[in-house]
């Protein structure tokens, strides 16, 4: 059985001070849900929010990591430091990475394993440019952005990854793909997955939707069958936008 999960992209927002409001108010604010809720504040700022949420329901997360062990790698992050600070989930792939940091498909596949070789759980996000939907191409891009970063994975190892599908045409425009475009992807991939793997590999994956997501229509999203869920960026930011998210689910 899937989880239903709502996670919060921070992105590169929020001090120490803001971070630890937003994170007291979501945790007083937080309702019944049996929907993993997760936040992923920026790096600095990891370990006061797992201090800070020891005794919450809400994860803490990471928006990245680097695929070596340790080493000269200036600026970068591993694994090993992520777990030794209580994180053991991690982003990887979002489209500002491949698109501002020149992280390529080759790249994140040794992320994932990098990742997944430490026991840690991946949310690996994808999706397709604008250029690349206008011109049909769009289950062409996403199939291979799956393949060439997830595919050489053993079946077994995909219970440690949540996928997020985030049209790139869609974050922080304002323009939500509709819930049919969005159901009608994540209906591809999860065919994708199963003509790949199997029919428990690809039911048991969890398929989060990204791309200006809001109180006013996560409800409709959230809603279609193969749709498990949001990875939220500038609607996580506030505090009562990302709690009507969660009850939406
Ligand atoms: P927005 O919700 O601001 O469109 O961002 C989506 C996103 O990139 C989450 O990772």
């Amino acid at each position: 059985m899937r989880s239903k999960i709502v996670a919060g992209n921070w992105k590169m927002n929020k001090n120490l001070e803001e971070t630890e409001a937003l994170l007291a108010e979501l945790s007083a604010k937080l309702p019944d849900t049996n929907a993993e809720v997760m936040v992923a504040p920026t790096y600095v700022n990891l370990n006061n929010a797992v201090r800070h949420l020891e005794s919450s329901k809400i994860e803490v997360i990471a928006q990245n990591m680097h695929f070596a062990e340790s080493g000269a790698y200036t600026g970068e992050i591993s694994a090993d430091m992520l777990l030794n600070i209580g994180i053991d989930t991690v982003i990887i792939g979002h489209s500002e990475r491949r698109a501002y940091f020149g992280e390529t498909d080759e790249i994140l596949a040794k992320k994932v394993s990098a990742a997944l070789k430490k026991g840690m759980r991946v949310m690996f996000c994808f999706g397709e440019e604008l250029e690349d939907r206008k011109s049909g191409n769009h289950f062409k891009v996403v199939e291979s952005q799956l393949k060439n970063a997830l595919f050489s994975l053993e079946a077994s190892e995909w219970s440690k990854i949540i996928l997020a599908y985030e049209p790139v045409w869609a974050i922080g425009t304002g323009e939500t793909a509709s819930p049919e475009q969005a159901q009608e992807m994540h209906a591809f991939i999860r065919k994708t997955i199963m003509e790949a793997y199997d029919t428990s590999v690809a039911t048991n994956i969890s398929i989060l939707y990204g791309g200006s997501v809001k109180p006013g229509n996560a409800e409709e999203i959230f809603s279609k069958p193969d749709v498990d869920g949001g990875l939220i960026g500038g609607a996580s930011l506030i505090a009562d936008d990302f709690i009507a998210i969660i009850k939406a689910i």
